[in-house]
């Protein structure tokens, strides 16, 4: 059957709620600091729903269907997402649901790694590619990305080395795209990515969540795609393209050479993600798209639209554009604030923004911005920041 909203244009999503609105929200973003300041942080987006997932939502709602998640419509779902959007072919057999990205990573590692164990990371990283894996009791190896926020190979094969030292099992956690700073990891360096793995016998689980918010001319390569990628895992979700963090359900994928392990997964302990999450993620595969498609276009106005406000209001600090997702991240060490210059710019701007330090190595003296908001509510912030930096 065609999809009704398949030839609608639909409004920019970023632009139909007002600032008054948004602050009637009671999640995260919008709660955790006073109400004078402007939340540039967290990863939600300052969107409605997408219509077909609303509807998904209602219905349930309307209808009392609450129980538990069944079915394979979220798998399926998610296979036709890849092959339409990625051309890549993957089966909904390789999948398993699971309640997030973060337990599903976090599982995945711990099942192919001992306690003590090293899972190696590229700071500055998403900070709870540290937290659940430490309390996991796995220890954090880091291999920096480049200035520029690329893969440093020779950094990752010594990390690699070092990890596998006395014949040890380890792991890899890479983000694709980068969280922060949005780098699209080429194909090129995915498959040396591969081979460093299989030469060092490292597993790789690749967090993907953000794979649906690459720019328009950008290419989103799933790891498991790439060749030697085969015995690697990949988790993903909707959640972050449609916000619907409130609502999590995620899916890990197998490698072609990785399901006797996920098979050995998919006896586990845990609980899987909740029949409510499901249903959302699963309409915003199947039926998101066209809302998606009108997200982007105002995702890349909003950061060409920080370039300029960067350049205007804090000269000294480096903004590179983000290939994907709307979690960009300034080098702010030209504006000599602080190891933290998030601290700053919340007592001084009444701006809330993601602390750099908590990235890990390469983290001090940055922040991350969240552009997912309206336009003028991300220009008046960094007016605010850069008036702050003017303070005699
Ligand atoms: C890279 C990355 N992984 C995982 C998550 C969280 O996913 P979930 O809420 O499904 O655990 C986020 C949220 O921002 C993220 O940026």
């Amino acid at each position: 059957m065609p999809d009704p909203a398949a030839d609608t244009v639909l409004p920019d999503p970023l632009t139909t709620l007002t600032l008054a609105q948004l602050r009637e929200r009671t999640s995260a973003k919008w709660r955790r600091y006073d109400a004078d300041v402007l939340p540039l942080w967290v990863a939600e987006m300052d969107v409605e729903l997408a219509a077909p997932i609303k509807e998904a939502l209602e219905r349930a709602v309307a209808t009392g269907d609450l129980g538990y998640a069944s079915g394979t419509a979220y798998t399926e779902a998610l296979a036709g997402f890849a092959s339409r959007r990625w051309g890549w072919d993957v089966s909904p057999g390789q999948m398993t649901t699971v309640a997030d990205v973060i337990t599903g990573y976090t599982d995945i590692l711990c099942l192919l790694t001992e306690p003590g164990e090293q899972i190696v990371v590229n700071p500055p990283v998403y900070p709870p590619f540290y937290s659940y894996l430490k309390a996991a009791g796995r220890r954090i190896a880091e291999a920096p990305l480049t200035e520029d926020l690329r893969l440093d190979l020779g950094t990752l094969e010594e990390a690699f080395a070092s990890a596998t030292a006395g014949g040890h099992s380890a792991a890899y956690l890479l983000c694709n795209p980068h969280n922060p700073g949005g780098t699209a990891h080429t194909r090129e360096e995915l498959e040396q990515v591969a081979a460093l793995a299989e030469r060092y016998g490292v597993r790789v689980v690749a967090d993907e969540i953000h794979a649906p918010l690459f720019y328009a001319g950008e290419t989103f390569v799933p790891y498991l795609s790439v060749a030697g990628g085969e015995r690697g895992f990949s988790v993903m979700a909707a959640s972050k393209a449609w916000n619907l963090a409130g609502i999590p359900a995620a899916i890990v994928i197998g490698g072609t050479k990785a399901q006797d392990d996920l098979a050995r997964y998919g006896n586990s302990a845990h609980h899987g993600p909740t029949h409510f999450g499901t249903l959302a993620q699963t309409a915003a595969y199947e039926h998101g798209e066209p809302w998606l498609d009108a997200l982007l276009p105002s995702l890349d106005r909003n950061r060409h639209l920080l370039a300029t406000l960067v350049e205007e209001h804090l000269p000294g600090a480096v903004y590179r554009l983000p290939a994907a997702t709307y979690l960009t991240w300034i080098d702010c060490r030209g504006l000599e604030l602080d190891v933290d210059p998030s601290a700053y710019f919340l007592e001084h701007a009444r701006v809330a923004l993601n602390s750099g330090p908590t990235f890990g190595t390469g983290g001090a003296g940055h922040v991350r911005v969240n552009i997912a908001t309206h336009p003028d509510i991300l220009t008046e912030a960094v007016r605010r920041m850069g008036a702050s930096t003017h303070r005699g």
